[in-house]
């Protein structure tokens, strides 16, 4: 997508519509140049500029612009970057389905606000590309209904002085939101069409795209490397494991690397603890944590950012089969560290022991940070709206807390006490991967994490509930939500 400032006269561009963005107070002082078309529907009180509210305007002949939409910010002291986000969004979803193809905004900064203008243009662009998005590849009919065909936005700002800084960062926040679409498209796609192989596929085709370092090991290298609980979550199903590595080098001075672990899990049935139905849909959003990772290297590259990332990506469909793996099984992990399997649907744990324990053997990364749909309990203490947070470092708590204020992809911690250490111990192994009673599932999760990070600077965001919404929300669609990319990038800048 195109992606343009301007400090032109708004009343002249010739966009599809132009989007007239004003707070109730501003609405008052309403631009001489569009006081022809505004003053009879200010006058009319049709149109107070309340939040979200919208209204549409055919000035032919008196703006160069085939549509005028008029959009409500609100009041200005309750305006903040998630409002304007939010009323964007809004903006474009009312437009689906209506053959507009360049937009324009009209939004001067309000007079005395603290918001700076490039925050404001990041805020524009994320409420307009995001809130954009359907996963519509399937759709035989309605395809061009449920959105729009969006080529070109043009910001316009007459008053702007830095408009070559800020134009950088506008086109850093195109290729942000493009790549949040493209995990999101990652994690909607089909169940029977994701499979391991496939996203081994998909990386390659990136690997030679992008020039990232790839490696994939399959099923003998990870038999004779010893990854066996990769390897007993993976033996269920007729597709065979994966463990995808990939590099981007973007400080090839340093030596430091940041790992990046993704839950690859592209079918989670829950094996022979079979998921009942009702919990049983939509696990084909069990590789959204890998799907994260590959988002966020992706964005590093084309955003070309200093810092050197592998993404290990442990992938397999969790099955029913002749060989799958069953409770009471004992299994020794990669590190040595012997699991007593006492629910095959905690099935993420597993495989992600084994990838953080290939990070630290082949990396001995400065930080690892992973990324999971890892337990239903998450979402019952946070819903969709917080991802759950889990680390053993403060700096790192801290960073991640304000990089999640800032992008609103909003995190809270949870501890990781001693006593739930002891909740996963095993009588007949080192560790169960699940307690009986289920108490603070999140967090014996962590814990469980924890036994194989052991003393590496970690963080762990268990995005069940982020990564997935059961209906739209402003500019979080239905579905994928590829919940942890801005906030990552935005991390990844203060590291
Ligand atoms: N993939 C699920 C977690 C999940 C639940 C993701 C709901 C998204 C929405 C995970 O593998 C799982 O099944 N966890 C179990 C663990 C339990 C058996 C200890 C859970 O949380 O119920
Ligand atoms: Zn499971
Ligand atoms: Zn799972």
């Amino acid at each position: 997508m195109d992606i343009a400032l301007s400090k032109e006269d708004p009343a002249k561009l010739k966009a599809d519509v132009l989007i007239y963005a004003t707070t109730e107070d501003e609405l008052k002082v309403v631009d001489t140049r569009f006081e022809k078309v505004l003053s009879n529907v200010v006058g009319s009180g049709d149109f107070t500029g309340e939040f979200g509210k919208l209204h549409m305007l055919y000035p032919k002949g008196i703006i160069g612009s085939e549509r005028l939409l008029l959009l409500g910010l609100g009041k200005q002291k309750e305006l903040d970057l998630e409002r304007i986000r939010r009323a964007f969004a809004t903006a474009v979803q009312s437009l689906s389905g209506f053959s507009v193809k360049s937009i324009a905004v009209h939004y001067l900064r309000p007079r005395g606000s603290e918001i700076v203008d490039s925050d404001i243009i990041t805020c524009i662009l994320e409420g307009l590309m995001l809130g954009n998005y359907r996963f519509s590849k399937y759709m035989t009919e309605l395809k061009e209904k449920v959105k729009i065909d969006l080529h070109k936005v043009i910001i316009v700002g007459r008053a702007w002085k830095n408009i070559h800084q800020l134009e950088e960062v506008a086109e850093q926040v195109g290729i942000v939101c493009e790549n949040v679409n493209f995990t999101r498209d990652l994690v909607n796609e089909s169940g029977n069409i994701t499979h391991p192989g496939m996203l081994e596929n998909l990386t390659k085709h990136f690997a030679s795209k992008h020039g990232f370092k790839l490696k994939v090991l399959h099923k003998d290298e990870l038999t004779k490397l010893g990854l066996n609980l990769l390897l007993a979550v993976g033996r269920g199903s007729v597709y065979e494991p994966r463990l995808i590595i990939i590099e981007y080098n973007g400080d090839p001075k340093s030596r430091e690397k940041i790992a990046l672990v993704g839950k690859g899990i592209t079918f989670d049935s829950g094996g022979l603890n079979l998921k009942p139905s009702g919990h049983i849909e939509t696990m084909r959003l069990d590789m959204a944590g890998a799907a994260t990772c590959l988002g966020v290297l992706r964005t590093a590259e084309q955003l070309r950012l200093r810092k050197n990332l592998v993404a290990i990506l442990p992938t397999c469909e969790n099955m029913i089969g002749p060989d799958a793996y069953k409770p009471g099984d004992i299994i020794k992990s990669y590190s040595g560290k012997t699991v007593e399997i006492a629910n095959t649907d905690a099935e993420g744990r597993l495989v992600l022991a084994d990838a953080i324990t290939y990070a630290k053997k082949y990396y001995g990364p400065k930080i690892i940070l992973d990324y999971a749909t890892l337990t239903g309990s998450v979402v019952g203490t946070f819903g969709t709206f917080v991802t759950g947070l889990f680390t053993n470092d403060e700096t790192l708590a801290e960073k991640i807390f304000s990089s999640g204020q800032r992008t609103f992809e909003r995190v809270w911690r949870l501890p990781l006490y001693e006593e739930y250490r002891e909740e996963i111990k095993s009588d007949i192994a080192d560790l169960k991967n699940c307690t009986e009673d289920r108490y603070a599932g999140a967090i014996t999760a962590a814990a469980f994490l924890e036994a194989f990070v052991d003393k590496t600077r970690w963080a762990h965001f268990d995005i069940a509930g982020s990564a997935w919404f059961e209906k739209q929300k402003f500019y979080i669609p239905k579905g994928g939500t590829g919940a942890g990319v801005r906030l990552t990038i935005e991390l990844l800048k203060n590291l």
